[in-house]
């Protein structure tokens, strides 16, 4: 019932705040939630936004339409950055750790896929929605926590965007001996729950490594943005294009939320927000159960083992 709520009769606030002088990373926004939050940023008068996308020409159709409607050039940025390749992803880090600061890193890339398929030896979605997601917020922490360190008038937000499907599955693969190695067995793979299960593991880690910054003036969040028209679901049949006809957010009103969770001061750190507000109440009842929290630990130690192979000493980071 909150959900239908939330869909039919919450509208989040349209952002005014001022991003100026910031620099603000969105991924996946060349389409998309990623894409009308970078839009607000731009018209919030940020000094840069770096659109980091796979597709670079799509990207700079992306920037041409944010300039076009906020009539602000030179402010976006169109770099690569692929989360199904660690390469990319370490590129792009590095690259990035160049900036003179990072005032946001707003992780929203994701995809939504029934296919199984592999990207760097685990199943895709987990890759990009989870692995890499990580990956690449573990290797700019330096940087958000010097930015921290040297501009005390910025708190650097690092935020996640994960979802309310996250509450539709109880993990089951969190019992196997390891759950990722689990996830990547195509005999049992169950890609219905795939999307949620990456959306629960966001939740979960991101619950588990909130308390590791408590000290760094870095921010981390996640949010739900609710039901929003985007190109998420591709492969969606005729129910979900029905569904999103009569529940959707426009891609520009989910857009704020994501903007929202980038604003908001330390009361969201390690919490999730939906309809714009943090809102720890709207969490799956797995994610506070005994089990859940079992699995919380267990996951983020499966992780950092994963990690640690691809880039070893990330973890030091925290
Ligand atoms: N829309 C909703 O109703 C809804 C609800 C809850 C949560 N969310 C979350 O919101 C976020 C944004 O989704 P959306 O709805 O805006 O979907 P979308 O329109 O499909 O946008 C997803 C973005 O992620 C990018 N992406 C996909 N795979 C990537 C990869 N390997 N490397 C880098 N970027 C990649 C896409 O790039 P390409 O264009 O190149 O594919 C696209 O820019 C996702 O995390 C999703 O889980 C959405």
């Amino acid at each position: 019932m909150g959900v239908l709520y939330s869909q039919l009769f919450v509208t989040p606030r349209y952002p005014t705040e001022s991003f100026a002088d910031q620099i603000i990373i969105v991924t996946g926004s060349n389409v998309g939630l990623g894409l009308e939050a970078a839009r607000h940023f731009c018209r919030c008068n940020a000094k840069m936004v770096v659109l980091a996308v796979r597709n670079v020409a799509a990207g700079e159709k992306a920037k041409q339409s944010i300039e076009e409607s906020t009539g602000r050039t030179d402010v976006c940025e169109v770099w690569e950055l692929d989360l199904a390749s660690y390469a990319s992803v370490k590129a792009f880090a590095q690259r990035a750790s160049k900036l003179p600061r990072i005032d946001v890193l707003l992780e929203n890339a994701g995809i939504l896929t029934l296919n199984f398929s592999l990207a760097e030896g685990h199943e895709r979605t987990i890759t990009v929605n989870v692995i890499s997601t990580f990956m690449l917020g573990m290797l700019l922490l330096p940087k958000l926590k010097a930015t921290a360190k040297e501009i005390p008038s910025t708190k650097p937000h690092w935020t996640i965007v994960s979802s309310e499907v996250h509450a539709w599955t109880n993990l089951p693969e969190w019992k196997s001996s390891n759950t990722f190695e689990a996830l990547d067995d195509p005999k049992n793979a169950k890609m219905q729950a795939r999307y949620p299960t990456s959306k629960l593991l966001e939740v979960l880690v991101v619950r588990e490594i909130a308390s590791k910054l408590a000290d760094s003036r870095v921010i981390l969040n996640m949010l739900n943005p609710g039901l929003c028209h985007s190109e998420l679901a591709r492969e969606g049949s005729w129910r979900v294009w029905f569904l999103k006809l009569v529940l959707a957010r426009t891609t520009e009103v989910g857009g704020r939320t994501l903007v929202a969770a980038a604003t908001v001061d330390d009361e969201s750190h390690g919490a999730y927000m939906t309809d714009g507000k943090v809102n720890n109440e709207a969490l799956g009842a797995f994610v506070t159960s005994e089990d859940g929290e079992k699995a919380q630990k267990k996951v983020w130690t499966e992780l950092k083992e994963i990690l640690e192979k691809v880039q070893p000493g990330i973890a030091s980071s925290f």
